[in-house]
């Protein structure tokens, strides 16, 4: 299938394994040239080589923690003008809610909620500039399905959904879906 993306930029976030790693081999072999990034670079680069060697879109590394300032900074130098940006990061350890306080949560919303919010705002404008934008968020059935030992994933991903559907239709206007 071509999806008339040849040529496009990708941030892929949380990508050198698991459904970022597959999101980043689908773009690569789309032609659209991806920019991955994890925090083990071994893996990263291990990625990199093997989704090189599957598709025709140029492959970048950026080893960064997603969910820090610092690495979305890097991220975003590496690649300041992304067509397509997949959000992702990995999932809060499940539990028993009375066990989790105020470190939990604010690390299950940082890291499945806000950091996908800020590459969104620090994205979104010059993709509607550009008259065209992806976005993809990476979540979970958690949304949909909540399940009582997932409660930091229930609340922090149903929070992005939440916040995605109020901003998401103006966008719509400039092909920014
Ligand atoms: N697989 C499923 O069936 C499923 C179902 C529901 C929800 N999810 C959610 O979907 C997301 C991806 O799951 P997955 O199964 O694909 O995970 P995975 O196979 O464990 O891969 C996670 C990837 O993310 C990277 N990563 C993790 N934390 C990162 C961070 N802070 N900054 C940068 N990279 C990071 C890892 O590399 P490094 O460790 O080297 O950073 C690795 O490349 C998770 O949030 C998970 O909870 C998955």
């Amino acid at each position: 299938m071509d999806l008339k993306i040849s040529g496009k930029s990708a941030i892929v976030c949380a990508s050198s394994k698991g459904l970022g790693r597959a999101c980043a081999l689908a773009l690569a072999k789309e032609g659209v040239n991806v920019w991955i990034n994890a925090r083990n670079g071994k893996t990263l680069d291990t990625a990199a080589r093997e989704i090189s060697g599957a598709g025709s879109g140029e492959v970048h590394t950026i080893v960064a923690d997603v969910t820090s300032e610092a690495g979305r900074d890097a991220i975003l130098t590496a690649c300041p003008d992304p067509d397509i940006v997949v959000n992702n990061a990995g999932g809060p350890p499940p539990g028993d809610f009375r066990d989790w306080g105020q470190r939990e949560w604010f690390d299950a919303v940082n890291g499945n909620m806000y950091s996908a919010i800020d590459m969104i705002r620090r994205s979104l404008d010059g993709m509607v500039e550009r008259g065209f934008g992806r976005i993809v968020n990476i979540t979970s059935v958690a949304v949909k399905l909540p399940q009582a030992e997932l409660g930091l994933s229930n609340g922090a991903r149903a929070g992005l959904t939440g916040f995605i559907s109020g901003i998401a239709r103006e966008p719509a206007k400039s092909n920014v879906t």
